[in-house]
């Protein structure tokens, strides 16, 4: 993964001592962290302002249900699996069918029922949590992506990564999962990630890894040029997320379901940096448009307008 060594200031290019330092702390006060860190916790809040989530199908909490996934999920041939405090895509498991007690990954690969409760014991064990500490595991709603991402996508589900800083908008990308990310669209996992233009929402160029890249490596079909759709509603999703989650500086990821529409997967009170190598854009130079202006009466709405006509 890239390392931007501090010296690309002159670009206005966000180093990660620059993001820990001037943005993350002065902007996400420690005890809103919570909000994002706990899944459960962010999905409760996304519901109550109204935004969409992938439904809950149920907890597992303690080391005697482990082998409960196949109950729990019984009325779901599909389903996925992820540590309640996972980050970087780790510990998610896509589930696409389960057979004769046996479940089917989104990669093919079968997983026996013995597996399956040694995986849930490691996710409850905390081995995927950010703090190490014990963690729950959740079970929910499978996204089915639009088809719009049919041509770009490989075995998973591409998610919307969207930077609001101050409540504001200020750079967005495309992750596609590929081969190589397991149905999984995060970059430290192998996906791939597609600047988007913030003003209409068009994607422009890709990044895999340290390497440009202008095509999907599996479908071999172009990245650059598709359309978002309802990219002003997008930004709203995640605009409100400054509202229901108080934190300055914050990662919102979204999902396009084929069926249902926008949903909010979580947030990230420590957003990554690579979004600035698919976007060949500094974050610097977005966020001092905001430091420019006096936003602190804007509306939601006038937050929007401000991403969509800021940044050319
Ligand atoms: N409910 C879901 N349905 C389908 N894919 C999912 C679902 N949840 C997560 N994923 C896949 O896993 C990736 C990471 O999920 P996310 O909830 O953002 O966790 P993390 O904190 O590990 O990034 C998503 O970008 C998506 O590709
Ligand atoms: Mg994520």
């Amino acid at each position: 993964m890239f390392t931007l060594p501090e010296s690309l200031g002159r670009y206005k290019i966000m180093g990660i001592n620059a993001r820990n330092r001037d943005f993350i702390f002065p902007n996400n006060r420690r005890r809103f962290y919570p909000l994002v860190d706990d899944k459960l916790l962010t999905k409760k809040l996304a519901l109550e302002a109204g935004i969409q989530v992938p439904e809950l199908y149920g907890v597992i909490e303690f080391i005697n249900q482990a082998g409960q996934v196949a109950e729990i999920a019984a009325p779901h041939k599909e389903f996925v699996i992820k540590p309640c405090r996972g980050s970087g895509g780790e510990g998610i498991t896509v589930i696409k069918d389960v057979m004769g007690g046996n479940f089917l990954k989104a990669s093919g690969e079968l997983v026996s029922a013995g597996d399956m409760q040694y995986y849930i014991t490691n996710i409850l064990g905390g081995m995927y949590s950010m703090s190490g500490s014990s963690d729950k595991a959740i079970l929910e709603y499978m996204v089915r992506f639009d088809p719009i991402f049919n041509e770009i996508t490989y075995q998973g589900v591409p998610d919307i990564r969207i930077i609001v800083y101050k409540g504001i908008p200020v750079m967005a990308m495309l992750r596609l999962p590929t081969r190589k990310s397991d149905g999984k669209a995060n970059l430290h996992k192998g996906g791939i990630g597609v600047g988007i233009r913030m003003a209409d929402g068009v994607t422009m160029y890709g990044v895999q890894g340290s390497r440009f890249v202008n095509e999907h490596p599996e479908t071999l079909k172009p990245l650059a040029g598709r359309q978002i759709p309802r990219w002003p509603f997008l930004l709203e999703m995640a605009s409100k997320f400054y509202d229901i989650t108080k934190l300055g500086y914050v990662g919102v990821d979204i999902v396009l379901d084929k069926e249902k529409g926008p949903m909010v997967l979580e947030a990230n009170a420590r957003p990554g940096i690579a979004i600035q190598i698919a976007n060949r854009c500094g974050l610097i130079t977005r966020t001092e448009k905001v430091d420019a202006v006096d936003i602190r009466s804007f509306t939601l709405r006038q937050r929007v307008e401000f991403a969509l006509n800021a940044y050319k």
